[in-house]
């Protein structure tokens, strides 16, 4: 039994029951309530701190050694920054531990951060340096003056971090399963592929909506003349979910090793979603991050990052029109947002087929929200 708490504001003065029953036959999708009241929304979003969350990937700091982390600021209300010194990584509080003003907005290259109200200075693995006109202060410097650091793990290039998080190896072991044999490491950041999308809609819709290939016929011909859709395939693992399109005939795909679990079959995209809000999308031309920030109960900002591996490829096959793929889910799910505010509505049923994936992350949500 996952969690069964009561919301308090008066439209749901009833107990609402969260648990999303294990057998995808019986279940009933989550109530609409857990997509619109603000309540539940801040839950939701604290549990949040409890979660890795993607901070960059490596090649970001070829022209730049300090990257401010604004998404996550927008979720976890921490200012954050990364940090390069030499070959090693640092993600540090981006709060001057004198006043707590902002040490850096913008991207750069330094080899000290100096903060731009009264110049006190630290060395990129974030120990304090020097302060002006404290000459006399007693027990100063001390280990409070430091940044503080938080945990960072890379995987194979991709940066991940979060505040109270632990176990990144079963964090990443399905990924690891899948593509230890892709050389992501190697992959190039290419700033022509970041977007910056603003959805009139709960985040949890447009991760509901990711989850399910189900809708690809309906809603996206395009993609569809590219994968086949009785190929599609879905894999649920602890913390996420991998969906697999399979490429159509003559449409582009990935050349498989003899190492990969996949060998043999036309993978078109590996589409990897990281409970709660990291979408990983791989295609033969090298991997799309979507990230999904939380705003409020009905806005969500969808940001892009691009890596590229083979430039010939990137405007072919599945992963060729984003843009395109991305107006068409957005339009669904503002949609689907207007609708639940409905009292009619409350939820519904999945298809045991075709939405395997979104029957599990309501399960992951349910549980993160009694874990709390
Ligand atoms: S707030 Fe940073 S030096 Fe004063
Ligand atoms: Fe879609």
């Amino acid at each position: 039994m996952y969690s069964l708490f009561t919301a308090l504001d008066s439209s749901y003065s009833v107990y609402m029951d969260y648990n999303v029953d294990k057998d995808i036959r019986k279940a009933k999708t989550l109530p609409s309530s857990i997509y619109k009241d603000t309540r539940i929304f801040k839950k939701v979003i604290s549990s949040f701190k409890n979660q890795w969350l993607f901070a960059t990937h490596t090649s970001s700091f070829t022209n730049n050694n300090v990257i401010p982390l604004h998404y996550l600021e927008q979720i976890l209300n921490e200012s954050m920054i990364l940090t390069k010194n030499d070959e090693s990584y640092s993600c540090l509080s981006n709060i001057c531990t004198h006043r707590g003003m902002l040490i850096c907005d913008e991207a750069c290259s330094t080899s000290v951060l100096r903060c731009g109200y009264h110049g006190r200075t630290f060395s990129l693995d974030g120990h304090f340096s020097n302060m002006p006109e404290f000459e006399g202060v007693k027990d100063f410097p001390s280990s409070d003056d430091n940044l503080k650091s938080f945990p960072l793990k890379d995987w194979k290039g991709l940066l991940f971090t979060g505040l109270n998080v632990s176990d990144f190896e079963n964090y990443v072991s399905y990924l690891d399963y899948k593509l230890s044999w892709m050389p992501i490491e190697k992959f190039s950041e290419n700033q022509s592929s970041y977007r910056s999308y603003d959805v009139n809609a709960n985040w949890a819709l447009y991760v509901d909506n990711y989850l399910e290939g189900f809708h690809i016929p309906f809603v996206h011909t395009d993609l569809h003349d590219t994968l086949d859709y009785d190929e599609y395939r879905t894999e649920l693992f602890d913390n996420g979910v991998l969906q697999i399109g399979i490429a159509r005939e003559n449409e582009s795909h990935f050349v498989l090793p003899s190492s990969s679990p996949d060998y043999g079959l036309k993978v078109a995209a590996y589409y990897f979603w990281l409970f709660p809000n990291i979408m990983l999308n791989f295609y033969p031309w090298g991997l799309s991050v979507n990230i999904v920030v939380p705003i409020s109960a009905d806005k969500t900002k969808i940001v892009y990052y691009g890596y590229v591996w083979n430039k010939d490829l990137l405007h072919k096959g599945a992963g060729a029109d984003l843009d395109k793929v991305e107006a068409e889910d957005q339009d669904i799910v503002e949609k689907v947002q207007r609708g639940i505010q409905s009292e009619i509505y409350v939820s519904g049923r999945y298809s045991p087929t075709k939405e395997t994936g979104v029957h599990h992350f309501h399960r992951l949500l349910s549980s993160s929200l009694s874990n709390k």
